[in-house]
């Protein structure tokens, strides 16, 4: 990648010398297979043009000193001494990531490093899988490490499970770091297999709408979800065999319905029918069939609202918002829920009208404004 100027001056302004490497990897939008990475499920992100792009040099200390664009904090992180950044509102993701890769037997050199992220943060566009998965990558490379992008992603995964407190799936951060330009990708998140899946849209584009409403999924439902596709599967698990939930089908959910109960039986029914949905999309994207893809992607949020409840109301009107437009043949929320982002399917000649009538209607029923981006579909980690 070319170092810009603006990024030399910003990074000079700060550590009073240049960078001379710059890297970036990607935020992720999920087409769909939404809340079944940690089930073990088959899921279809993609990487986004939006990335965290850092501009770095080798310092010659054990510090790896870290500023951002857009964020006046400057934290200082000893490699000895990885452990002491948990609570750092700024910086702990590094830190998770420097943590986790020297217990991976990665060598760490200091550096200084200036982000600069156009994920929006809050935005359910995983920004956070971006700076990881981005730290990742700068260390090794300047560690003179082998680069493997897979591993890459699943250390990254790790410093969020065990130092950031999250205990998300692979999906964002597999995505992050091996999205490919105009692909999704088909990830078996049981054992890390994965094709990519020509993403041809035909005369429609990817409209993102953000609902403004931030998402931290520190303090959301995220980790209670998880804790119940636990329960259920454990519970299932006395009558068959299994050994995640992806490996249920629709028809033993609905079999064990007594023994689960009302609630579980619900998150069940979603995780299962989300996994069919999965194989649908995908066969109809492979046979350009975008219009079938576009009912799978309603009736995925229709589950994630009704079944796996992770939606809210803000979402939902993006949703509803979006179902009524001449133009738009599929919508769902993206990611985890609880706040941040939708993706639509909308004819390319219809854009304009789509993001003026889905911001009217959310305005008037949520009472502040949405935010909308057309996603381009780009490679995950850019050197
Ligand atoms: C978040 C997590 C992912 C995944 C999604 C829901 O983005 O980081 O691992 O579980 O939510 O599909």
């Amino acid at each position: 990648m070319f170092i810009t100027n603006r990024m030399k001056q910003l990074f000079y302004d700060i550590f009073k010398e240049y960078p001379t490497d710059i890297y970036s990897a990607a935020g992720r939008v999920n087409l769909i297979g939404e809340h079944i990475d940690y089930c073990g499920g088959q899921v279809l992100p993609a990487a986004l043009s939006l990335k965290c792009t850092v501009a770095v040099r080798k310092n010659g200390t054990n510090f790896m000193r870290i500023a951002a664009t857009t964020i006046d904090d400057r934290v200082e992180i000893d490699l000895e001494n990885t452990q002491n950044y948990k609570n750092l509102a700024w910086g702990n993701y590094q830190a998770g990531v420097a943590d986790e890769m020297k217990k991976a037997g990665y060598k760490l050199i200091g550096c200084d490093i200036l982000y600069d992220c156009t994920v929006p943060f809050g935005s359910g566009l995983s920004s956070s899988a971006a700076i990881e998965v981005v730290t990742a990558y700068t260390l090794a490379k300047l560690g003179g490490n082998k680069i493997d992008k897979v591993e890459l992603a699943v250390i990254s995964q790790r410093a969020e499970n065990n130092y950031c407190g999250v205990n998300c799936g692979i999906m964002d951060q597999f995505a992050s770091a091996n999205g490919k330009k105009n692909y999704a990708v088909l990830l078996n998140c049981s054992n890390l297999d994965y094709v990519y899946v020509p993403l041809d849209l035909q005369n429609y584009v990817l409209v993102l709408a953000n609902c403004n409403k931030p998402h931290n999924l520190r303090e959301s439902k995220y980790n209670e979800r998880r804790s119940e596709v636990e329960k259920t599967l454990e519970i299932l698990q006395t009558k068959i065999k299994a050994e995640n939930l992806s490996q249920v089908s629709v028809e033993s959910v609905e079999k064990y319905k007594d023994l689960l109960g009302e609630r579980l039986y619900r998150r069940a029914k979603h995780v299962t029918s989300e996994c069919e949905r999965v194989k649908k999309s995908v066969e109809a994207l492979q046979s350009g069939n975008l219009e079938r893809f576009g009912r799978l992607m309603y009736e995925s949020h229709y589950s994630l609202k009704n079944d796996y409840e992770v939606t809210g109301k803000e979402l939902d009107a993006l949703v509803e918002g979006a179902e009524m437009q001449e133009g738009c043949i599929g919508s769902r929320m993206t990611g985890a829920g609880f706040g941040g982002c939708t993706v639509s399917i909308v004819k390319k000649n219809k854009i304009a009208d789509f993001i003026k009538n889905v911001g009217e209607h959310y305005k008037s029923v949520i009472g502040y404004d949405a935010s909308f981006y057309i996603a381009d579909i780009e490679d995950g980690i850019i050197d």
